[in-house]
This record gives structure tokens, sequence and C-alpha cells, in this order.
């Protein structure tokens, strides 16, 4: 098999996501090894699960940096140190300036935990309950930049249930997304997925 794909994982959080990148990874005939993880909130649990992996794992705060583009310019620096191919965004709760995101142009992925169009931003579960779905799900697209938009990749759809609450949809979500994202990455990394204007094509295997 050819190189695998030199993956860093953003994130914000508890990182459920990332671990199931990271568990994904470690199939010797996965296409992506995820090399390097950024967190930009000191209480990013997500930091120590990668460190426990043996992975490398940055803090970088935000906070730290006079600006926005000042911030994404370490990102992007810390990222090509690594030599960094693709870039995952698995709950990293920032928005990116046009430059950078120009920069990963159709090299970064997200994971939103809706079926993109509807949906984008925070509260998706409570949104979608409230609205009368019968249907939730997640996507992973590549990151455009406008927040939670860019050509889909995969999506996946879970039944919202009678008495369903946003907590409980959202477990229901997560478990789909830890399916989906490793997936995708797969299938970006193999080198199958190609954008056409603003859609997503996928060779056959
Ligand atoms: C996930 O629901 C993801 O879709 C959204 O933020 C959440 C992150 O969860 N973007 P985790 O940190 O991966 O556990």
């Amino acid at each position: 098999m050819s190189a695998r794909r030199r993956v860093g994982v953003l994130i914000s959080g508890r990182g459920s996501n990332m671990k199931s990148l990271i568990d994904a990874a470690k199939a010797k005939d996965y296409p992506a090894e995820i090399v390097l993880v950024i967190g930009n909130r000191a209480d990013a649990g997500g930091l120590a699960i990668a460190k426990d992996a043996g992975i490398p794992a940055r803090m970088i705060a935000h906070r730290d940096f006079p600006s926005r583009a000042a911030f994404d310019a370490a990102l992007d620096k810390t990222l090509k140190e690594a030599r960094v191919e693709l870039v995952c965004l698995a709950g990293f709760m920032r928005l990116l300036t046009p430059e950078f995101v120009e920069a990963w142009r159709d090299r970064m992925l997200n994971i939103h935990p809706s079926l993109l169009p509807e949906f984008p931003g925070l509260d998706t579960h409570a949104r979608a309950i409230a609205a009368g779905k019968r249907v939730a799900g997640c996507t992973v697209h590549f990151v455009r930049a406008e927040m939670d938009t860019g050509p889909v990749i995969a999506q996946a759809e879970v039944p919202i249930e009678p008495g369903d609450t946003p907590d409980t949809l959202a477990a229901r979500v997560l478990k789909a997304e830890h399916r989906l994202y490793p997936m995708a990455l797969k299938l970006v990394a193999e080198g199958r997925v190609r954008v056409a204007g603003d859609k997503v094509e996928i060779a056959d295997a």
C-alpha cells in the first residue's frame, strides 16, 4: 500500500470523534494516520485521550493570540511542521479565517451533527425535535469559510424516536458520527473523493 496520509485533528472538547479516528487508524490497512492533535482550550479532555494513545497532542490556546489571524497562523505553522496533509475538525468550536480555510481547501474535513444543509450551527438536536422531524443524522463535509457549509462527503441518518430529548437524540447521532467520520476520512485518504463545484464525486474502489 502507498504511504498513509498524515492527518491532524483539531478539537475543543471531549474528543470522542477524534478517538474514533485514532481507533480506526490503528488498523494496518487504514489509509491515514493521526500524527497530531491540537486543542484550543485547556479543558479539551480529548488532549489527554490523544496523549494516552501515544499521539502528539498540542495545546494552542486562542486566548494567547491577539487576533484570529495570528491564532490561525500558529495552527497552520504547527500543522505544516508535522507535515500534515489532511485536517479533521472534530468538535472544534472556533471559526477559522477565510485565509486558513482557503489554504486547506479540499484538505480539511468537519463533522456536524445534522443532515446539512439542515440545522447548521448549535443546538441541532433540540431544533430537529422542535421542528417535528422524524429523521436526524450527521454530515462529514469539506470546510468552507461560511460555518457548516461545504461539499458533503458522507451523511448518516438516524431515526428520531417518540419521547426523544436533545440528549437521547445526541447520543444516538454520536454513535453514527463515530462510524461515519472514519469512513469518510478513509474515502478522502484513498484519493477517491473529487470536488466538482459544490459537490463531491466518489470514485469506485
Ligand atoms: C460532535 O457532535 C460533532 O459533530 C460536533 O461537536 C461534537 C463533538 O463531540 N461538531 P466530540 O468532542 O467529538 O466528542
